[in-house]
């Protein structure tokens, strides 16, 4: 189609003027078809600006996440399968469902209807700058250690958004990437268990990042944030989407062939290290030390003068007493 062969040649020169001949040839379409593809890019809310004379250029900071955008900024040799969705219940079970996904799926929704945390929670989810995507693994699977997918995730997370934003940020165990006491971001990583031989059969590793949400309803105001709202600037979806995978490959491969390394990297940013945490033991509220990550990613709390191992299946922690 046009519009979709129009988007790609506008992204390759971001912030260039690409003139409306070169267009037409380069499309083998009329004056008049680039004109109108160039409207409905516009509808579709990419910035783009037509200069008299000139051409269009797409502006550096237009912000829609679209198939051909994503493949030109993860780069054509990328191995990801690029889906973005309008709206959807939740990227995760969006791809948990379907048996005939392939490896290295990669779907994004601009809006997700039941976006879901860790321990049946939900995440906010509406078409207002966040960034909702899952990534399915299903092939090459011994090459990683799932205990460790969901710190590899959030890791990931963490130092993508911190290099791209220059906040410094932290993780609160196990998933929740924070900024001074709010949630900026959160992790759900998803396995499918062969039944026979239980060995892992899938990996689905999503993630929801608060990238250019300008607020947030009256409920999540006290606890939730975005890059926006912390720095002032917007920033374009997909190369926030793109430095996040790049660290994520790596740190995946990190899970089989240095875990401790992993691990050491995790906790540099780990919220509330030293200091008193609440939780919930056996269903009864507890107070305790955070005092250690165990070498499998467990958290160690000093509670009434004895060493607790939390694992993150059951656990949510806050900080000092539970309300
Ligand atoms: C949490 O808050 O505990 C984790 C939130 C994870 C949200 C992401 S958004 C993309 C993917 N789809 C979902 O339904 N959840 C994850």
């Amino acid at each position: 189609m046009v519009k979709e062969e129009l988007l790609k040649l506008l992204e390759e020169s971001r912030g260039e003027i690409l003139s409306g001949n070169d267009l037409k040839d380069t499309l083998g379409v009329s004056r008049n078809a680039v004109w109108k593809a160039i409207q409905l890019l516009k509808e579709e809310g990419h910035h783009i600006d037509s200069v008299k004379n000139k051409g269009y250029t797409l502006l550096k900071e237009s912000d829609v996440l679209s198939v051909g955008g994503l493949m030109q900024t993860l780069g054509a040799q990328s191995s990801y399968h690029v889906e973005v969705l309008e709206e959807v219940p939740s990227t995760n079970t969006y791809l948990k469902e379907s048996d005939s996904k392939k490896n290295n799926s990669l779907v994004f929704a601009k809006k997700q209807t039941k976006g879901r945390g860790r321990l049946g929670r939900s995440f906010f989810s509406e078409d207002l700058g966040g960034l909702y995507f899952s990534l399915l693994k299903k092939e090459d699977l011994t090459h990683y250690n799932p205990s460790y997918a969901t710190i590899a995730c959030a890791l990931s997370v963490r130092d993508a958004l911190s290099e791209i934003s220059g906040l410094p940020l932290s993780i609160k165990w196990v998933n929740d990437i924070y900024y001074e006491g709010k949630k900026l971001a959160g992790i759900l990583t998803e396995g499918t268990l062969e039944m026979e031989t239980g060995t892992l059969s899938s990996l689905i590793l999503g993630i929801g990042i608060n990238v250019n949400t300008k607020g947030f309803p009256q409920e999540l105001v006290d606890i939730a944030t975005s890059l926006f709202i912390e720095t002032g600037r917007t920033y374009v979806r997909q190369d926030v989407a793109k430095n996040v995978l790049s660290h994520l490959e790596k740190n995946l491969l990190l899970t089989k062939e240095n875990p401790a390394g992993l691990l050491s990297a995790y906790k540099k940013h780990l919220l509330y290290l030293g200091e008193e945490i609440t939780f919930l033991y056996n269903t009864q509220p507890r107070t305790g030390i955070l005092t250690d990550l165990t070498p499998e990613g467990h958290l160690l709390v000093e509670s009434e003068g004895s060493l607790l191992t939390l694992h993150s299946g059951e656990i949510s922690i806050r900080k000092g007493e539970q309300k």
